[in-house]
């Protein structure tokens, strides 16, 4: 029987004697969580990639701490740390630097009545339908005037005309909500029909991997022809760059209506996250303050560029282009290696650095500064652990130049260099079917490489008393 989808108490019973016993133990069992509904509460307001199951920071935090206790999540994500601790009765922190994140974490765990979401959705979205027959120049002129030059052209290559006459015409509405928790709510309802695998309402066919494609022919709902870029090697494999666009009307609603179901309750029984931008490699955080961390950073080598998608949805949330590529560089795992410290490194990264390095010397560096990131990032999580606690730490691992990073291994041998024991490395079969993944991961070879980008490690790092 799968151990794991035992109600809470009998894993228990399962788990070891003391705190390091059951982590090990915790490791042990089967991680994959295939049979677990996740699709609970708020967990999927908003798609993102490679975000962990649910049960995966559920189960640790049940079985490692006590309510009350102080969880972490340093590169929080889509949240699903922070809910779960917030779910479970426990204070959680979250940081992270990607401004769509924060704002899915914020609207994941702020609680707003039920009814009343309801009631401002109809009107907003009846005031928005209305406002496209009856005053449509001056939305056109309010979209004139909501961009500079760089942002205006980005909207007007990936968005359809009308789309954009829609969605303004939404925003319109949602930024006139008083109320600022309600307004976080819609705005973020009008992001999630914008970034989703298939690129939602936009133009982009895919914005699962690192480069989105624009489609080439766009058909309406009726089937009739709105744009056709096609050449002819294209319009001979038509299904490849055809995208049927949708309402966003009718998407905003579905959305906010199943978002609005999966809302978080409104006792107060819950202790209210602290999320914060936040930079992993300096947190705002004294020291030994934490009762577990569980988080899962980037891939390494930029195996996804969290912005390319995000910017899609955060350019109709007032964030300027220009602005989205400043953070961008600011990505644990970038590719960028001018202006960056480079760490030292224990024997396992560093012979796997020089070997990248030996065929391809940028690739090597780029591998070097990911290292770097994550030895900091580390050094972090030891300081604001409280000793005797546990960091879980979720990783896939990259292909370099046809070289496995082995980035689990890597970052297991990092933080035994700094203090940390690491007893166990959990292993976990991604689900294909469900997850965001980045393009080299869901290859269907069967080489062993391949084979190792099918999987995820869970490392745990126990901080020892005496450190
Ligand atoms: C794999 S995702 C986390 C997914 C998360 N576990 C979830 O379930 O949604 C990694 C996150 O690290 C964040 N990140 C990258 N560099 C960071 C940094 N320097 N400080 C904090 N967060 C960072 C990214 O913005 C991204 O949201």
């Amino acid at each position: 029987m799968h151990q794991l989808s035992l109600p809470i108490d009998e894993q228990r019973r399962v788990s070891g004697q003391n705190y390091y016993e059951r982590l090990v133990a915790l490791l042990a069992a089967d991680l994959d969580f295939h049979e677990q509904n996740g699709r609970y509460a708020s967990h999927n307001f908003h798609a993102f990639p490679a975000k962990f199951p649910a049960w995966l920071p559920r189960t640790f935090i049940t079985e490692l701490t006590e309510p009350g206790a102080t969880v972490l999540d340093p590169m929080s994500g889509s949240g699903t740390t922070i809910l779960e601790a917030f779910l479970l009765g426990r204070r959680s922190i979250g940081f992270d630097i990607d401004p769509l994140a924060l704002r899915i974490i914020q609207a994941k765990v702020t609680p707003l009545e039920a009814r009343e979401a309801l009631h401002l959705m109809h009107g907003l979205v009846k005031r928005a339908r209305s406002a496209v027959e009856t005053r449509r120049t001056a939305l056109q002129e309010r979209l004139n005037r909501r961009w500079d030059e760089a942002t205006r052209q980005f909207v007007d290559y990936w968005f359809a005309q009308e789309t954009q006459i829609e969605l303004i015409a939404l925003l319109e509405e949602i930024e006139a909500i008083t109320d600022a928790p309600a307004r976080a709510f819609f705005e973020l309802a009008l992001s999630a029909i914008i970034i989703t695998k298939s690129g939602g309402v936009s133009l982009a066919l895919d914005l699962a991997h690192t480069r989105p494609h624009r489609a080439k022919r766009v058909l309406d709902k009726d089937g009739a022809v709105r744009i056709d870029d096609t050449n002819a090697a294209e319009s001979r494999r038509i299904k490849n760059v055809t995208k049927i666009l949708r309402s966003a009307f009718d998407e905003f609603e579905k959305r906010a209506l199943l978002n609005i179901r999966g809302l978080p309750p409104t006792d107060n029984a819950q202790i209210p996250p602290a999320i914060q931008f936040g930079n992993a490699q300096a947190l705002p955080l004294d020291n030994n303050v934490i009762d577990l961390i569980v988080t899962s950073p980037p891939y390494a080598s930029n195996a996804i560029d969290y912005m390319r998608a995000h910017k899609f949805a955060l350019v109709w949330l007032g964030h300027p282009i220009a602005e989205l590529s400043n953070v961008r560089q600011a990505y644990i795992g970038g590719d960028a290696i001018s202006n960056h410290e480079f760490e030292a490194l224990p024997a396992t990264p560093a012979d796997i650095v020089a070997a990248i390095t030996r065929v391809d010397p940028k690739k090597g560096r780029v591998l070097h500064r990911y290292y770097s990131e994550m030895s900091r990032t580390l050094r972090e999580m030891l300081r604001v652990l409280k000793p005797g606690k546990a960091a879980i730490v979720v990783v896939g691992s990259s292909v370099m130049r046809n070289i496995d990073t082995n980035t689990a291994e890597c970052l297991a041998a990092i933080g035994r260099a700094i203090g940390f024991e690491v007893p166990r490395i959990g292993v976990r079969r991604l689900d294909r079917d469900r997850r965001m993944m980045p393009a080299g991961a869901v290859r269907n070879h069967e080489s062993q490489i391949q084979q190792r980008m099918h999987e995820e490690y869970v490392i745990g790092f126990y901080k020892p008393e005496a450190s």
